[in-house]
């Protein structure tokens, strides 16, 4: 569905539309009509004579579908929010990714939206992006391999949001609507299957947002990567047909004074390598390249936004697979960064790439920070299940950023503990380092691992393995495949960096 977003600083009671869309609180008596004033008297009264049968009461994530005979508007969606007083911008979000979901089985051309008017004045333009941004989102279906499309999505619908308090603005719901697709993007990258989604693809795709936005792009082919000394990341690739990629995207800003680089892991398939994984569910480890996957949709977005800031896009891309030229448990690989690592288990490739990118980029590009996101570890679910990603850092400053920007997007964050007497546990038998540290405490060895390659920079490692794909319950993601998540994470962050 093609989605158009459009705004009018103009009251809605001279709108034709398929389905006008009204918000409401969950309040007693008068106040539970808030905002309703700005409406057509027709959908007033229906509204009212809905009210008095006490079915409805707004609390949050209510929404029912009205058939009216107010003119010109025949279908009336009405979404309830909740308290007044608690609503936020998630609630928003939210908000908009039922109605975007509705979308997808209602026969609609033309949406009108009446913004919520009782608000809170803090909330003020947000409630835009926030709706915009929801409603995106929300009406993201993956229908790439059906062959027979049978849904009866609408083609294309426009939206118009109509505002004559102008509350919100254009510029809030372009905003919502770039988030929103820039998300979209990474989702599709990670539901596409890994025989489409090769590391070859990935670099193509890289190829093509670079095009888009004006970006630098430079892909390391293996043969570059063996002269550098990437020990470790071809040591994961070795059992692959399919070449690795090392992929770099450079935005740059003249009047800059620092750079981020953002680095993904991009396992585009997952088997476990010789320490194979078991059958059963080993199909969902086509979704090992979310974090390749967010660091694109972030660079997307930031082509688009330009920021007063240097930003470098970062995919170490690879498969895991086993043959007979494979990666050995018990073989010792020699990383970029010079230390000699044990591979006690070749399911533990991600941070192995991931390890070597780090070091690279901290020597080449001296960024002012790095941020990285992979779906890393099992012991990263156990530990938070499917609503916060884990975060490992060495600068608490960075790290309170990443946090901060987990809160507003909704992409949240769980800082975990990164105590040096961890790292006992990653000390090598017969090399320096061994890439597994044993299940105990198994999401923060991981991230403690990718600690000794990143050379003294501010950084934050972020396991999404947990938040990746299949999360359940929030209205703005589908009940499954991929969530998109990072995207709108980085966006935050890189938009309040200088602030
Ligand atoms: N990609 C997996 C992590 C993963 C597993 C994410 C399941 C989401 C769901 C990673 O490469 C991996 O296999 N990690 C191992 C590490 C272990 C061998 C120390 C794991 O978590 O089992
Ligand atoms: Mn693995
Ligand atoms: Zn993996």
């Amino acid at each position: 569905m093609k989605i158009t977003l459009t705004h009018k600083a103009q009251a809605i009671d001279k709108a034709k539309t398929d389905c006008l869309v009204v918000f409401l609180p969950k309040e007693k008596d008068k106040d539970s009509r808030s905002g309703l004033e700005q409406l057509p008297k027709a959908a007033q009264r229906t509204i009212d004579q809905v009210l008095k049968l006490n079915d409805f009461s707004g609390k949050t994530g209510q929404m029912e579908l009205l058939f009216s005979n107010a003119p010109g508007i025949p279908r009336l969606l009405l979404v309830g929010l909740g308290a007044k007083s608690q609503v936020t911008l998630e609630t928003l979000r939210r908000a908009g990714g039922k109605i975007g979901k509705k979308l997808n089985e209602m026969k609609v051309a033309k949406l009108a939206i009446a913004p919520p008017t009782f608000l809170k004045k803090s909330l003020k333009a947000p409630i835009g992006t926030a709706l915009a941004e929801g409603i995106v989102l929300g009406a993201y279906q993956f229908k790439t391999y059906k062959t027979k499309k049978t849904d009866n999505a609408p083609k294309a619908v426009t939206i118009t949001f109509y505002d004559p308090k102008k509350i919100i603005g254009q510029k809030a719901i372009e905003s919502g609507q770039l988030r929103g697709e820039s998300a979209n993007f990474a989702r599709t990258l990670g539901n596409t299957p890994a025989n489409d989604l090769t590391p070859t693809m990935m670099a193509q795709h890289a190829q093509e947002i670079a095009k888009e936005h004006n970006l630098t792009l430079t892909v390391l082919e293996e043969d570059e990567m063996e002269k550098l000394g990437m020990g470790m990341l071809l040591g994961v690739s070795r059992g692959s047909r399919e070449p690795a990629k090392f992929i770099i995207l450079e935005y740059k800003h003249k009047q800059a004074e620092e750079t981020v680089a953002f680095i993904g892991k991009g396992i585009t398939f997952d088997s476990g390598g010789l320490s194979l994984k078991p059958g059963k569910g080993m199909e969902e480890m086509k979704f090992d390249m979310c974090g390749a996957a967010a660091v694109l949709g972030a660079m997307k977005a930031v082509g688009t936004l330009r920021p007063k800031l240097n930003v470098i896009g970062v995919v170490p891309s690879s498969e895991n697979l086993p043959d007979g030229l494979a990666q050995r448990p018990g073989d010792i690989v020699k990383s970029y960064a010079g230390k000699r690592v044990e591979i006690l288990n070749t399911d533990a490739e991600g941070r192995l790439i991931l390890g070597d990118a780090l070091t690279y980029i901290a020597q080449k590009f001296k960024p002012d920070a790095m941020i990285d996101l992979a779906t890393l570890t099992g012991a990263c679910v156990i530990a938070l299940g499917d609503y916060a990603s884990g975060a490992i850092s060495n600068d608490e400053a960075l790290c309170e950023k990443v946090v901060t920007a987990g809160k507003s997007s909704g992409d949240r964050v769980w800082e975990l503990p990164n105590f040096p007497e961890y790292e006992d546990a990653l000390k090598g038998k017969y090399g320096d380092l061994q890439n597994i540290g044993g299940p105990a405490g198994g999401v923060i060895t991981a991230g403690l691992f990718l600690k000794n390659f990143v050379e003294e920079v501010p950084w934050v490692h972020l396991d999404i393995a947990g938040t990746a794909w299949d999360v359940k319950g929030i209205d703005y993601i589908p009940n499954s495949g991929a969530t998109g998540v990072g995207v709108r994470l980085l966006i935050d962050l890189v938009n309040n960096w200088n602030s």
